[in-house]
């Protein structure tokens, strides 16, 4: 047996752990705290009981990008939908990247996106942001890619760039593609969708698994130019999308009222929290996402610490994010667990 050469090299993504036990309060993989809205378990139901479950789903998810394109103003052509974002994200890894090309991307972020561009032989250059501002440096305009992935807002800090910005680097190098991973925009409400319209180059991607709280059934999408989506198109797996997961994405997505108001309440215990880990010494950066990143002087013994109390949160064991850990926001009683917790360990020796 051989196996591709490029696979002695790679290293696997590593997710957020998945308790088996349900008794965490798990705050480690910036999921929705609250559940999805009541039509979208009404849709899951009627779909189940539609005895089509033994026939394949429509392998466009024909219904579902027509409603996202509606939404943007786009035709379906500019849409593909996904197994998730990290589907889309691949796809576009796959179609764009040859043996010895690189990408690249700001770090810290999402680091999926070096492990995607790896599989495909690529490099990947990353472009350090410094704090207080983790504003983009002027190498992000110059360096020389095929793909710059830029989430936005970026995790794990949270840091928010504005569309200007990201037009600028859209137009200095009009043979990059600029990947906007909106995964985290509907607690920032700011998008580059426009920019879509006006640049060939500029492609957004988001997800179902965050505001929408659809984790567990992998939905994500991309919105691009046409020739773009038609590459990705002949790259994906037929059936992609199963047709729970498309019944439930689409009647989410036309759920607007219930989601905005579940985006609020996330970003007022975002922000009270914030508050509350300044207040106790941590050094919390603004975030802009569903989730924030705490510096403290001891972030690895306190994130056992607090896995003891079964209260799971992110540490990174990665250059620049050792010194911190990343907390999704979850429900008020959650952040009182939490913080009850920390006081608790603060007084221990
Ligand atoms: C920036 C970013 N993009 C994409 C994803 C993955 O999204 P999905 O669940 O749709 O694959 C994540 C997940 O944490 C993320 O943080």
């Amino acid at each position: 047996m051989r196996f591709n050469s490029i696979l002695a090299s790679l290293e696997a993504y590593v997710p957020g752990e998945q308790p088996r036990d349900g008794n965490y309060v798990k705050l480690n993989t910036n999921e929705s705290p609250y559940p999805p809205a009541p039509e979208v378990v009404d849709a899951i139901k009627d779909c189940a009981c539609q005895d089509s479950l033994n026939k394949y789903p429509d392998p466009l998810s024909l219904a579902l990008r027509k409603a996202i394109a509606e939404r943007f103003g786009f035709s379906p052509e500019n849409v593909l939908v996904g197994n998730g974002s990290d589907e889309v994200l691949r796809l576009v890894c796959h179609a764009l990247l040859e043996r010895g090309d690189c990408i690249s991307m700001l770090y810290p972020t999402y680091v999926l996106y070096r492990t995607l561009a790896a599989m495909f032989g690529a490099g990947c250059v990353e472009i350090d942001v410094e704090p207080p501002s983790f504003d983009i440096p002027k190498t992000a305009f110059t360096q020389r890619s095929q793909i710059l992935f830029l989430a936005n807002p970026n995790p794990p800090i949270g840091t928010l760039y504005p569309v200007e910005m990201i037009e600028e680097l859209a137009k200095c190098q009009r043979e990059r593609l600029v990947v906007v991973d909106e995964a985290y925009v509907d607690f920032s409400n700011t998008t580059c969708i426009e920019l879509v319209r006006r640049y060939p180059n500029v492609a957004v991607t988001r997800t179902f698994s965050k505001c929408f709280a659809l984790a567990g059934l992998r939905v994500g999408f991309i919105v691009g130019d046409r020739l773009l989506i038609e590459q990705l198109e002949k790259l994906k797996d037929s059936y992609n999308v199963n047709r729970i997961s498309q019944a439930a994405a689409l009647a989410a997505w036309q759920a607007t009222d219930y989601y905005s108001g579940i985006a609020k309440r996330i970003c007022a215990t975002r922000d009270y929290l914030t508050t509350e880990l300044r207040r106790r010494g941590f050094d919390v950066a603004q975030s802009a996402g569903n989730f924030l990143f705490a510096r403290c002087s001891n972030a690895e013994q306190l994130y056992l610490r607090l896995k003891e109390r079964k209260i799971l949160v992110r540490y990174f064991k990665m250059r620049r994010l050792e010194d911190g850990l990343r907390i999704t926001i979850g429900t008020p009683d959650d952040v009182s667990i939490l913080l009850a917790a920390l006081d608790e360990l603060q007084k221990e020796p």
